[in-house]
């Protein structure tokens, strides 16, 4: 069959428009089946009359720690019937009484009446239900740095784990994850809490530029029609994602490329939405990168990315030469200035054959020099 080259207004290019939305749970996990294999390791004891274990899950965000949990607790669901599996947003939901209001919908698939309900009536509510069923609680706290942040995680790591003690239930296990590398959920712990919680460290690597290929790719299989997104653009795509180091960055580039597509009555992506989806997309991870700098940062910053544009030496001891005549710095501040400004993820120092290492923006130079001139 022939498709006529333009998209009639009742046609879509999206097979699924919602695997582009950010809570689907893929068909297919990649590349997780060591994290997979770990956490099931943990479940295996409650199958046969013990207690699950406890897990720290941290990766950076984007890795997959959310899409894992889901998918083997809905694989519990489904086999067991020995486990509860519980899945806690903190980002959404930091108060005691927030989270177990979560679990018991969870547990009973609707919310506890708001008024007149006790935190203790509803504890009691998720308890029933353990008994009834005569099954573990599994709780998962997603984002639980915000529970660190909000000073509750102690009083619930610690209340969930005992909750066998104040009432007649089976042992019960929290799986704890963070996108924050710089916590450490453990330590977070205090001394009561950690005499039952050992948790099992789980650790969430970045993807590689071809495993994000790998997953973008079957997003792609099941969200549009065939041919829709050209093989080179997704490459093209695979590769902006890497260096912004988010899969959700190659997700929302895709759906926005196709939109554009779509709104214009094309049955195909150009190069043309890819970079207006990315600028779109990257501008406000630039513009938030710049305004983490310094007034001194940014007016060098400027300086990189108008030489960069020049197509000039960009060896940094070529660059402090040219910015002596410009800004007041000394030699010291320009490499500390220069350090942060690589810190922040806007340019790589890369080491090279000429006066030092190279300057590397990361992004287009006159896109920098534009947010740099116009911060806000
Ligand atoms: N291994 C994977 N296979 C398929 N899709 C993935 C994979 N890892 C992440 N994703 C997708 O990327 C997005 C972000 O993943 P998520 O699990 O929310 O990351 P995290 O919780 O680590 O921040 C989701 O849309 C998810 O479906
Ligand atoms: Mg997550």
């Amino acid at each position: 069959m022939t498709h006529s080259p333009l998209l009639r207004s009742d046609e879509t290019l999206f097979r699924d428009p919602g695997a582009f939305e950010f809570t689907f749970v893929p068909e297919h996990l990649h590349h997780r089946d060591a994290q997979v294999r770990e956490l099931a390791y943990l479940i295996r004891p409650a199958l046969r009359g013990g207690s699950p274990g406890s897990a720290v899950l941290r990766g950076p965000p984007g890795t997959g720690k959310t899409t894992t949990v889901r998918r083997i607790f809905a694989t519990i669901t489904e086999e067991t019937g020995r486990i509860i599996p519980a899945y806690v947003n903190c980002r959404q939901n930091r108060t005691p009484a927030a989270v177990y209001r979560c679990i018991f919908e969870e547990l009973f698939g609707y919310a506890p009446p708001q008024t007149g309900r006790h935190l203790d009536e509803i504890k009691q509510g998720i308890v029933a239900r353990l008994q009834e069923k005569d099954a573990h609680l599994l709780v998962c706290l997603d984002d639980a740095n915000y529970l660190v942040a909000a000073d509750t995680y102690n009083l619930l790591l610690y209340q969930l784990l005992r909750l066998y003690e104040r009432w007649d239930v089976r042992g019960s296990g929290v799986f704890a994850v963070t996108s924050d590398l710089r916590l450490n959920l453990y330590a977070e712990a205090d001394g009561p809490v950690r005499s039952v919680f050992h948790p099992l460290e789980v650790f969430f690597p970045s993807y590689g530029k071809a495993e994000i290929r790998g997953i973008l790719g079957d997003r792609v299989r099941q969200g549009l029609y065939p041919g829709v997104m050209p093989a080179s653009l997704l490459n093209r795509i695979a590769g902006i994602t890497a260096d912004e180091q988010d899969i959700r960055v190659g997700i929302d580039l895709i759906r926005r490329a196709v939109s554009r597509a779509e709104t214009d009555g094309r049955r195909r992506v150009t190069p043309g939405d890819v970079t207006a989806a990315a600028r779109a997309v990257i501008a406000p991870v630039l513009q938030t990168r710049v305004a983490g700098l310094s007034a001194g940062e940014r007016a060098l910053l400027c300086r990189i990315a108008e030489r960069s544009q020049k197509g000039a030496d960009m060896a940094s001891g070529s660059v402090f030469e040219e910015v002596q005549d410009y800004l007041p710095v000394r030699k010291t501040t320009y490499y500390e200035h220069l350090k942060h400004i690589a810190k922040t993820g806007i340019v790589d120092l890369v080491s090279g054959t000429g006066r030092g290492r190279e300057v590397r923006l990361r992004y287009d130079p006159g896109e920098v020099a534009a947010v740099c001139r116009h911060p806000d």
